[in-house]
């Protein structure tokens, strides 16, 4: 369905849990967030009679996030259950990496067809500064298991900060130099601990780039349904991508909505604005008045975020950590 602005709406991405498995520095503090009870969580029922009336307005495309999802007791099945609603045509995931290995087999089988994975560098020891836990190993494992597979996809997504692992682009950028891996380098946004760190712009990444590889070739056609923008490099068999919401804001061609852990219907990542869907589901709403519910909601949609404006003059503006919202 399309948003008051004429913009397309055919992703919705779902947080299934807002637990996580790693303590990356610019996300979650090493003593961890006030995680949702059980009890708080939508039940996979209730994400899929969601999922039904999204997809009778038009969603196409499920992302699955975090937290880190695969740390949601059964998810394997969820996958199933989302897999068998008619309308849906794709659903992807987006993890840390630290339990796919073993759960790769699985999560293809259930239906899902193509992963990004989280890594912000290419040393062990630097990983376990990052994210506080000694698991890089297993994450480039899951990576290259996952580069080796039927998916249709497998994205690396890097943050990259000042002073927290500018010197690994280059080492990140040559994941894509053999295997059919697109590595993509996410500008950090200013959303709970990302306020501490410094961005590094699009610019100062091919730059850097560049030094090393030569010129990079734009790559004009569509890749994934996200956001990113993509590169070549001579010789590289996976192509190079940037997310850069702040320096190159792309919220003209929204195409999503998300769903939380928690249950509300989220318009946009960095405003408050939507519905709680949960407290609805939970007071017996119809099919048919949760459907209109998510169309009214859709269709006022915020038109973009506003990262640099004044904090303190935009009430509506989301003050949660991203793995509350689920990136
Ligand atoms: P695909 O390319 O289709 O796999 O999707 P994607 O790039 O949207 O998904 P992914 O979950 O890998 O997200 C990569 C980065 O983009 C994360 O840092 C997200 O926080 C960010 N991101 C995803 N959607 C949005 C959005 O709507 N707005 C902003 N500002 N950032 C987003
Ligand atoms: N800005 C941009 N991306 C972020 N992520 C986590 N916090 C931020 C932030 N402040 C990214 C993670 C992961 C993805 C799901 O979201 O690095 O790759
Ligand atoms: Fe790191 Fe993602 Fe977990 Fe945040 S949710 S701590 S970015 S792995």
């Amino acid at each position: 369905m399309k948003d008051r602005k004429n913009r397309s709406i055919d992703y919705l991405r779902i947080s299934v849990i807002d637990r996580c498995n790693l303590r990356c520095v610019y996300c979650m503090p090493e003593e961890g967030i006030a995680c949702l009870d059980k009890k708080e969580l939508l039940t996979f029922e209730e994400i899929t009679r969601v999922c039904t009336s999204a997809a009778k307005l038009g969603i196409k495309k499920i992302k699955l996030t975090g937290g880190e999802p695969l740390v949601r007791k059964d998810f394997v099945n969820l996958v199933r259950q989302i897999k068998a609603i008619e309308g849906i045509e794709e659903i992807t995931l987006t993890t840390n990496g630290l339990l796919l290995e073993e759960k790769l087999d699985d999560l293809i089988e259930a239906g899902i067809t193509a992963i990004n994975v989280s890594l912000d560098t290419l040393e062990a020891e630097h990983f376990k500064n990052i994210t506080k836990v000694d698991g890089f190993d297993k994450v480039l494992r899951a990576i290259r298991k996952a580069a080796n597979s039927s998916l249709k996809s497998v994205k690396v997504n890097a943050l990259v900060a000042k002073h927290l692992n500018e010197e690994q682009i280059c080492h990140l950028a040559r994941l894509a130099e053999h295997d059919r891996i697109n590595v993509r380098f996410i500008e950090l946004m200013p959303i709970g601990l990302g306020k501490q760190f410094e961005r590094i712009s699009k610019e100062e990444v091919l730059e850097i780039l560049e030094a090393e590889f030569g010129t990079l070739i734009p790559y004009e056609k569509q890749l994934g349904n996200g956001p990113a923008k993509y590169w070549e490099i001579e010789g590289f068999k996976g192509k190079i991508g940037f997310i850069s919401a702040v320096s190159d804001c792309f919220c003209d061609a929204c195409n999503r909505v998300r769903l939380t852990a928690e249950g509300f219907l989220k318009l946009c990542l960095h405003s408050k604005a939507g519905v709680d869907l949960k407290a609805l589901l939970r007071n017996g709403i119809s099919d048919e008045d949760l459907m209109l519910t998510i169309a009214e909601a859709i269709h006022v949609k915020p038109d973009k975020h506003y990262f640099e404006e004044v904090v303190e003059a935009i009430d509506e503006q989301e003050d949660k950590m991203m793995a509350q919202i689920g990136g």
